[in-house]
This record gives C-alpha cells, sequence and structure tokens, in this order.
C-alpha cells in the first residue's frame, strides 16, 4: 500500500467513510422492513458485452450503462455524473467475480460494493489515480468508526487492463482475490467477534463517481489521489461480466428480528416453479442460515450447498423482472456525498443529501 504511508488520519477517515457511504431504504435494525427480494437460482450470470438483456437483472440508480464490445461502460463525461447501476435481488452468503477494468483519471473511483440493508458492506475500489492497485474494504451494521480496514494489494495496471476482482463470502470468512489469488482474507472472530462482519443479504451495486471532485472535502480528495480534471474526461470504467453463486437461494430474506445476526435471517420461496429445477416443491420453503461454513440451511429439510464447488455459469440471465433503467433511485456513489460525510454527517444521510443535490 504506497500511498497509504503519506496519507493523513483525517485523510483515512474520509476514504473510509467514502466506502462506506451507502444507503438503505429501510434498516432493520430500526425498523420492520420487507422481505428483500432473492435470487432464487444459486447460479447468476451477466454478459456485459452481449447487448441490453444482460441488464435484465439490473436497477440503474444513476445516470447511463450500456453494453459495448468490452461490457458495461461506465462514463463520466462531466462535473456531477455517476452511473450506477445494482442487482435487483439479494443474495445471501456467495462467491461473487467481476471481470472489470477501472477507469484512469485523477481521483476516479471504480467501484463494486456489496451492500446490504443494515448496512453490512464489502468493497474493492479502483483509485484512477494510482494504476497499480485496488482498495479492498468491509463494513458491519454501519460502523464506520475505525479506519483501518482497507487494504491496497497491488495489480497489473488495473485501468489498462481486465482482472477478475473475486469474493468469497461465507460466515466464516471474506476472502478476496485477483486473477484466482487471495489477496486477503477476513475471519468472522477478528472483525470485533463478528459484529463488524458483514453477514446480511446483500445486493451488489457498482458504478464510478468522482473522489477528486473540487467540492469535495480535502481528506478525500487526499484519498482519492489528487483532484478530478474534467477536462481529461472521459473517464470510462468497463465491467464485461458478473457472475454470481448464491449459497442460500430463495425467494425472499426477511430479517427475524433487529440483531442484525446472519442466523436471525428467514429464507423462503413463496412462489412455485420460480426456477426450472422446483418443480418438487410447491409450498413455502423456509429455513434459518445455520452456524456451518457457509451457512445454510435451504429449508426445513436442509441440503447445505457446497460452497466451493463453482458451477459453469449459465450463459444467460434468469430472466424474472423486465428492467426499467429509470434513474428514480438515489445515487449510491456521488462526489456530493464524499463531500458532506466529512462535515460528520451519517451515511445515510449524506447520500439522501447528496441524492437531492443531484436530482433536484
Ligand atoms: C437507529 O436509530 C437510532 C436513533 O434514531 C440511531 O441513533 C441509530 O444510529 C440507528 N441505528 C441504525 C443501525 O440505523
Ligand atoms: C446509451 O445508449 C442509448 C441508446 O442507444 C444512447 O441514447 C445513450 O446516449 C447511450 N449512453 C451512453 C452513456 O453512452
Ligand atoms: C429495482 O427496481 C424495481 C422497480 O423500480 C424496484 O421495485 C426494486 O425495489 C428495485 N430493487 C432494488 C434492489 O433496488
Ligand atoms: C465499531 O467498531 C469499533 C472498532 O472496531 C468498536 O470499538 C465499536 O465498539 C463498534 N461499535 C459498535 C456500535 O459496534
Ligand atoms: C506494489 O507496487 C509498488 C509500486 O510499483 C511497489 O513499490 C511495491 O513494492 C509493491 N508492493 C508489493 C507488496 O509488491
Ligand atoms: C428455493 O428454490 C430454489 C430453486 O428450486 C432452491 O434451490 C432453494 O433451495 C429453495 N430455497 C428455500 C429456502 O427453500
Ligand atoms: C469459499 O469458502 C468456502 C468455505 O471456506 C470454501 O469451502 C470454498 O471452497 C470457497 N470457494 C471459493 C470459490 O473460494
Ligand atoms: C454468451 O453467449 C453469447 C451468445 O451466445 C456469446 O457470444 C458469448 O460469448 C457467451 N459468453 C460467455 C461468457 O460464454
Amino acid at each position: 500500500m504506497p500511498s497509504l504511508p503519506q496519507l493523513t488520519v483525517a485523510a483515512l477517515a474520509a476514504a473510509s467513510l467514502v466506502a462506506g457511504q451507502t444507503y438503505t431504504d429501510c434498516n432493520p435494525l430500526n425498523e420492520t422492513c420487507p422481505s428483500d427480494t432473492g435470487l432464487s437460482s444459486y447460479s447468476f450470470f451477466s454478459d456485459f458485452t452481449s447487448g441490453d438483456s444482460a441488464f435484465d437483472r439490473w436497477n440503474t440508480t444513476a445516470g447511463t450503462v450500456n453494453s459495448t464490445s468490452q461490457g458495461a461502460a461506465f462514463i463520466i463525461n462531466e462535473q456531477g455524473d455517476a452511473p450506477t447501476i445494482q442487482t435487483d435481488f439479494y443474495f445471501f452468503f456467495g462467491y461473487v467475480e467481476v471481470k472489470m477494468k477501472t477507469a484512469t483519471g485523477t481521483g476516479i473511483i471504480s467501484s463494486i460494493v456489496f451492500e446490504s440493508d443494515d448496512l453490512d458492506e464489502i468493497d474493492w475500489e479502483g483509485i484512477g489515480t494510482y494504476n497499480y492497485e485496488i482498495e479492498t474494504n468491509y463494513f458491519g451494521k454501519d460502523n464506520t468508526t475505525l479506519y483501518n480496514r482497507a487494504t491496497y494489494p497491488n495489480v497489473t495496471t488495473p485501468s489498462d487492463t481486465f482482472h477478475t476482482y473475486a469474493v468469497n463470502w461465507t460466515s466464516s470468512a471474506i476472502e478476496w482475490f485477483i486473477d484466482g489469488v487471495s489477496v486477503r482474507t477476513l475471519y468472522y472472530e477478528d472483525a470485533l467477534d463478528g459484529k463488524n462482519f458483514p453477514q446480511t443479504p446483500m445486493n451488489l451495486r457498482i458504478g464510478i463517481w468522482a473522489g477528486g471532485d473540487s467540492s469535495n472535502g480535502e481528506g478525500t480528495i487526499e484519498w482519492a489521489g489528487g483532484e478530478t480534471d474534467y477536462s481529461d474526461a472521459p473517464f470510462t470504467m468497463y465491467v464485461e461480466s458478473v457472475k454470481i453463486i448464491n449459497y442460500n437461494p430463495a425467494d425472499t430474506y426477511t430479517y427475524g428480528d433487529k440483531t442484525g445476526d446472519y442466523t436471525s435471517i428467514k429464507l423462503a420461496n413463496t412462489t412455485s416453479g420460480s426456477s426450472s429445477s422446483s418443480s418438487s416443491s410447491s409450498s413455502t420453503g423456509t429455513g434459518t442460515a445455520g452456524g456451518s461454513t457457509s451457512a445454510v440451511g435451504q429449508s426445513t429439510t436442509t441440503t447445505t450447498p457446497t460452497p466451493g464447488t463453482t458451477p459453469t455459469p449459465s450463459n444467460s440471465t434468469t430472466s424474472v423482472s423486465t428492467s426499467s433503467a429509470s434513474s428514480s433511485g438515489t445515487s449510491t456513489f456521488t462526489a456530493a456525498a464524499a463531500g458532506m460525510a466529512e462535515l460528520g454527517m451519517s451515511p445515510v444521510v449524506v447520500l439522501l443529501s447528496a441524492a437531492l443535490m443531484l436530482f433536484v
């Protein structure tokens, strides 16, 4: 992590806030929230070179993201641009692979974020200023009080070369891989005895934003490696494909209480025939994640999925919903939010404020 020692404490604080800067519509630790729509299949694959249909299970939450021959293109043309997509489903422990080429450009951040309703978070962030490393990070239950969670593994010219960034997320550990090589492992007990360990159903959010926007706080700009010069635009990040293996397929995930513990999450299949292989069970199946390595009871008749076996992804997005690429939601990654984070606002407030600034 060559850039790290040079950073001030303030910069590190800002960096963590930036990474933690995400929002939730309803926090199950404080409120009673609707169930999350789950991914009912074990595997999911999006080939973003294949055209618009690749976005079928993705919601565009800011800007526009198109399919190109290099994959989904996330482009910043001018100040305020921060195109972002997120899966329209949640998954509960799993293996996720994103083939990405980060954007080049001072202060430009290419982000892959797993985010849950109670703000557990797992991150990859490419800082365009540094074309030789990538950042890994995590947060548990929105706890942003400590600033030592990020690591910066080296990677060869991430802005010029596609690399596969993967995470194997289980109830006992989170392991980050670059091109199949492990670069970090976080064990459950090492994250404040599990309290800071990401362990609730996540959706996947992918986007680009300008950490180096001049309106951002000093610490954020320092973390991003300097001020963004928009005359260098466009800044483009490409995501060729995304693979998700869901260790606990289900139609819905529901928080059973306000602990945010993975053992409290209830899994259910509410519809029959939600996938081609589900002919046998038309009744509602429910289950709760147990304490095994990767978690989980799938149903009352518990067949635990083997997390290690990575089946060949089916080359098609499981189509159920049609995505409306409306930008109705709030933006997850915004320069404005980065600035406000330094004023000490909570990430949720920051995001809501940022959304207002962007869309008003
Ligand atoms: C829950 O609400 C309290 C009071 O509004 C707030 O201080 C706290 O940060 C909230 N916790 C979460 C996890 O949202
Ligand atoms: C995406 O494609 C649409 C339709 O072809 C086009 O109007 C739009 O300008 C494109 N957006 C970007 C950012 O390339
Ligand atoms: C995706 O968009 C649909 C339609 O706007 C919405 O109902 C759903 O809640 C969104 N899902 C996520 C995970 O953002
Ligand atoms: C947040 O994390 C810090 C450091 O890991 C820990 O000291 C603190 O108790 C945690 N706060 C909560 C509310 O869990
Ligand atoms: C990472 O890359 C930097 C810049 O090339 C180099 O100085 C550093 O030694 C590398 N670190 C490791 C662990 O390879
Ligand atoms: C729901 O159905 C899927 C597909 O048939 C199956 O793999 C999964 O185990 C079921 N989940 C539960 C909680 O019953
Ligand atoms: C994920 O972790 C589980 C539990 O340690 C392990 O069994 C499995 O092989 C891992 N899968 C991958 C793809 O690394
Ligand atoms: C997916 O299918 C399309 C169309 O058949 C093909 O062009 C593409 O190479 C396939 N992608 C993968 C990763 O198999």
